[in-house]
């Protein structure tokens, strides 16, 4: 299927065609949740997991997941390559009411949109980003994956001013996720994340990373992280679905250890360049 083609409420059609209405609740309040799934060879990578976590957003937002599993699938179906990585875009919105009202409308279909797009190679992976610790602005949901991301926009946007690629976030003195992403910490030889304890979108790749540490021996831990641990920590990385592991080789101006992407890091992305082959 070509590029520019995309999903919406049951039709494929090309993305210049692809309209919503003005009243769609998404565009109105931000009023929708998405996901984001990576698609390695034409397989898509921990679908469960991302279903799951779809299903749960959908559930704290209280909207009717619109599809079955089976269903999903069969939505993805016709993007899938087997000669490239990609990724999903899915989202759902309340939908289109009559009128622009906070309270949830009655009798409105949800707004599903589903696009996929190439993985670009990330340059940072190889030589390693700059990050800048900010104060974590967020609302306390972070647990959902809202589509309401301005926060987490103008975080990301003022790590980027600040010539770093991303924004590692603090709430109360304490280390919680990146602007667009999970955190990683080693002190000692031990991985370290922080809880999944709703100030954290519960990332698949902190998961994935977590079952690989588990499976290969290497101590890890899901902790609190007090925000001076990162002066400590001997590497730092960001992770995500889409630029999978990133390490963090200078934080606020000064270098991680030797500045370097750290030998753990060089360990765990061989561990999930594996992973992505056989699962
Ligand atoms: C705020 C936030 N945390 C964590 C992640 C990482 O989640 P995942 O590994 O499922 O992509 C993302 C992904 O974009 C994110 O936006």
């Amino acid at each position: 299927m070509s590029d520019q083609t995309v999903y919406l409420n049951g039709v494929y059609l090309p993305l210049q065609d692809a309209k919503i209405s003005v009243l769609d609740r998404g565009f109105l309040f931000g009023d929708g949740v998405y996901e984001v799934i990576p698609v390695y060879s034409g397989h898509i990578f921990r679908i469960n997991e991302h279903l799951t976590r779809l299903d749960n957003s959908l559930k704290a937002i209280r909207l009717e997941n619109p599809h079955t599993t089976a269903e999903w699938l069969a939505i993805f179906e016709p993007f899938l390559d087997s000669s490239k990585e990609q990724y999903f875009y899915v989202q759902i919105t309340r939908g289109a009411a009559s009128k622009r009202d906070h309270a949830f409308p009655e009798q409105v279909q949800p707004t599903v949109f589903v696009m996929c797009s190439d993985i670009k190679p990330f340059e940072g992976k190889v030589s390693g980003v700059k990050a800048v610790t900010l104060d974590d602005t967020r609302w306390e949901l972070c647990q959902i994956k809202a589509i309401t991301l301005l926060a987490n926009i103008l975080l990301r946007q003022e790590a980027l001013d600040q010539g770093c690629a991303e924004a590692i976030l603090i709430k109360q003195g304490y280390v919680t996720e990146g602007a667009a992403s999970n955190v990683f910490i080693v002190i000692d030889g031990v991985l370290m994340t922080p809880l999944n304890n709703g100030a954290i979108l519960p990332g698949i790749t902190r998961d994935v990373i977590l079952e690989l540490a588990k499976r290969n021996n290497i101590p890890c831990s899901e902790q609190v992280i007090a925000m001076e641990a990162l002066e400590s920590a001997s590497e730092i990385w960001v992770t995500s679905s889409t630029r999978e592991i990133i390490p963090v080789i200078e934080l606020d101006g000064k270098p991680v250890a030797d500045g370097k992407p750290g030998a753990l890091f060089k360990q765990m992305d061989a561990l999930l360049q594996n992973e992505k082959k056989i699962s």
